[in-house]
């Protein structure tokens, strides 16, 4: 007999609250996301410690990662410090950016140990300090360090517990809201890993449990011994494995899904054209979905991204984010920039909704544009 599906439940009173959003008009601020106020939250401070009134609407619309309530959309840090897909940015030019999210109505702030190593968690703890208990912090474990540089994976209990006390330091704060394994340790059991969160959790320096490109099984295992509030893994509409089991172990289980690479390292966001070309050094030259054949195989998806765009009066990178939000109402992207005017782009999706006739539309060409370079179906069932 099938498994109850321990989403419907909590699905029912989000997709309550999701379409009682009454998003504001498209005529005023967000019309195509592209924003140009400050917006502004009843009862609260924004980030600069102003008082802030009347709450958007489109903003009650909260999203669960299984217990855990964030934003609809997060805001990825990775590349601010760490530069991984840029060169690394200033930190006085990034504080403004993640404050200015906070602003904008995004609570969900996602970083890890090894994004510098070690100095992108400096930036989003020192950005958050001043609006801590407004927001949701991640970071994640999982890698030893040899000379401030990754020396492989380790996930030992005692290696956990000293990284954490570092991401605590580096985040200025008292708890890690969630806390991801970043990549399983194939020499220490997950079971291990969740009861090392468990202790951490009963201590108060982690609130929530969360794991990183693990597959169904691990997943499930992890479950058992410690409840997963989020699964953070690549999905995007061009990289689609996980939609073999993964985020249906995901609905079963309660466990809320957070894409990375939700733009598709930008290729989404109508960053780059057929013609793009990556130096030998740079990351995306080492990305099988970056190279020059996929790149134009996948100008056709970019294409009806746009083509959505137009009939929705949106950009690529709204349509691409909407799409991923009106998959499930337990998802909740977390795409990647380095630009205030791209965050309050981004949180413009949340105006854009699909229809089931839309949805499918959208799908049936989708899966007739052949992709290159991108992770095979059977990936997601083994650990990553
Ligand atoms: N768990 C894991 O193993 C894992 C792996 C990778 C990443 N992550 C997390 O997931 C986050 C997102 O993933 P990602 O950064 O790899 O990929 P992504 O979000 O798909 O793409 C990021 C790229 O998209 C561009 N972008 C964002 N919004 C845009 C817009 N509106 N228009 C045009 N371009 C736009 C950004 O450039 P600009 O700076 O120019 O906006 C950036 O180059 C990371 O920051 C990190 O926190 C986790």
């Amino acid at each position: 007999m099938k498994k109850k599906n321990a989403h419907s439940k909590i699905n029912k009173e989000i997709n309550k609250q999701v379409n009682r959003r009454d998003f504001i008009s498209k005529s005023t601020l967000l019309g195509a996301g592209l924003a140009t106020a400050p917006l502004a939250f009843a009862g609260s401070n924004n980030s600069m410690g102003q008082e802030i009134v009347n709450k958007p609407a489109y903003l009650q619309g909260k999203r669960m990662l299984g217990t855990l309530e964030v934003s609809p959309i997060g805001l990825g840090c990775m590349s601010m410090k760490s530069g991984s897909y840029n060169p690394p940015r200033d930190k006085k030019d990034m504080i403004p950016v993640i404050r200015g999210a906070v602003d904008l109505g995004v609570t969900f702030f996602d970083t890890a140990e090894v994004y510098g190593p070690f100095t992108d968690e400096e930036l989003v703890g020192e950005a958050l300090a001043p609006v801590r208990d407004e927001v949701v912090i991640a970071s994640k474990f999982g890698f030893d360090f040899t000379n401030g540089k990754r020396a492989g994976r380790n996930s030992r209990p005692e290696h956990i517990r000293k990284a954490v006390e570092g991401m605590l330091k580096r985040l200025r704060t008292d708890r890690i809201d969630l806390l991801y394994l970043h990549r399983l340790d194939p020499n220490v059991p997950v079971e291990d890993v969740a009861g090392t969160v468990k202790e951490l959790i009963k201590e108060g320096k982690a609130l929530h449990f969360g794991l990183s490109e693990v597959s169904p099984q691990t997943i499930r295992k992890a479950h058992a011994e410690q409840p997963v509030s989020a699964l953070q893994s690549e999905y995007s509409l061009i990289q689609r494995a996980l939609e073999n089991e993964v985020i249906d172990t995901c609905d079963e289980l309660g466990i809320g899904f957070v894409p990375w690479g939700p733009m598709c390292r930008g290729f989404l966001g109508d960053k780059f054209n057929e013609y793009s070309r990556f130096s030998d050094d740079s990351r995306f030259a080492a990305v099988p979905y970056f190279m020059p054949e996929a790149i134009k195989a996948h100008m056709e998806v970019l294409i009806l991204v746009r083509e959505w765009a137009r009939k929705k009066n949106a950009t690529p990178a709204q349509i691409s984010l909407a799409w991923l939000l009106a998959q499930k109402p337990h998802i909740v992207p977390i795409p990647g920039t380095t630009k205030l005017h791209h965050i309050k782009e981004n949180m413009g999706a949340l105006n854009i909704q699909f229809t089931n006739n839309e949805l499918k539309e959208f799908r049936e060409v989708l899966e007739k544009i052949r992709l290159v370079g991108v992770r095979g179906p059977e990936t997601a069932l083994v650990d990553q």
